[in-house]
């Protein structure tokens, strides 16, 4: 039996990348699975059996929704993966208002709406488990230093990281544990669609891009997705039972220098 056998689990942005990874990793210790999106996450979903539910993070009737999807469906919620995020590079003063403020309504808004929705039902079922109910939060190492061209993303993985710990703090009594882990950077389709833009830029070739992306890791390599879901798979399970409002650093040692 794996460590997450009887728990149910519901991961923001589930359809691929970092959340695909995640829901698949929480499924191979056990735990069902809903694979929530905007985008089609029926098939992963179908892969390691659990349920696909269309939820756009930033609407709070569809939180509602999906937090009453997983009750029904598996009958409670033990773990929220907040995991749905956007991502873009623009100089600050291309940066405009309107998309600043979508940049924080999905990485922000949907985060804060996940808290406060899923909260109070992980904390339902939070105390039949030795490490109580779990929240992780997809920050990234930009909610712990900043960059150039990453003022919309930078505020709103700050603002990730640091909801965590107001979360931990008013969750404590009730037995869940919200932690927020900060990736380097990780080879899924989000990275990809940013090496492109590098490219085109710059109009420097891929193999470039890479190879510099890499480079930021002093263990010399990207990230990949598994990396990352096995801290998520961690932190959701009783071996992290002591850990809460901390911050779970993915990065090859990128934010050490
Ligand atoms: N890939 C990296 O290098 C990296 C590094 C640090 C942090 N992160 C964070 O990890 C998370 C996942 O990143 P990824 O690389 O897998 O991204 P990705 O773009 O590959 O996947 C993101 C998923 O979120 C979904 N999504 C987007 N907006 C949504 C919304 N409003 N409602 C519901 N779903 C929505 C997308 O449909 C997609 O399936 C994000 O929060 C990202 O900021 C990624």
């Amino acid at each position: 039996m794996g460590d997450l056998a009887g728990r149910v689990a519901l991961v923001t942005g589930g359809a691929r990348g970092l959340g695909a990874a995640a829901a698949k990793a929480l499924a191979a210790e056990g735990a069902k699975v809903v694979v929530s999106d905007v985008s089609d996450g029926s098939e992963i979903a179908a892969i390691i059996g659990g349920a696909y539910v269309k939820h756009d993070v930033t609407s709070e009737d569809d939180w509602i929704a999906a937090v009453a999807f997983a009750k029904d469906r598996f009958g409670g919620l033990d773990i929220l993966v907040n995991n749905a995020g956007i991502f873009w590079l623009k100089p600050m003063e291309m940066e405009t208002l309107e998309s600043f403020r979508r940049m924080q309504q999905v990485n922000v808004e949907g985060v804060f709406l996940g808290l406060k929705h899923a909260i109070p039902a992980i904390a339902e079922r939070a105390q039949q488990w030795e490490g109580g109910g779990a929240v992780i939060n997809l920050s990234s190492v930009a909610g712990l230093v900043g960059a150039p061209n990453l003022i919309a993303y930078n505020a709103s993985k700050g603002a990730v990281r640091l909801m965590t710990k107001a979360a931990a703090m008013e969750s404590a009594p009730l037995k869940v544990r919200v932690n927020s882990i900060h990736p380097g950077i990780i080879d899924t389709p989000m990275m990809a669609g940013a090496a492109a833009a590098i490219e085109k830029a710059t109009g420097q070739g891929a193999n470039v891009t890479r190879t510099r992306f890499a480079e930021r890791h002093p263990l010399g390599r990207m990230g990949r997705d598994v990396d990352i879901a096995n801290a998520v798979v961690f932190l959701a399970s009783d071996k992290a039972a002591f850990m809460t409002g901390s911050e779970l650093v993915v990065d090859g040692g990128m934010t050490a220098m």
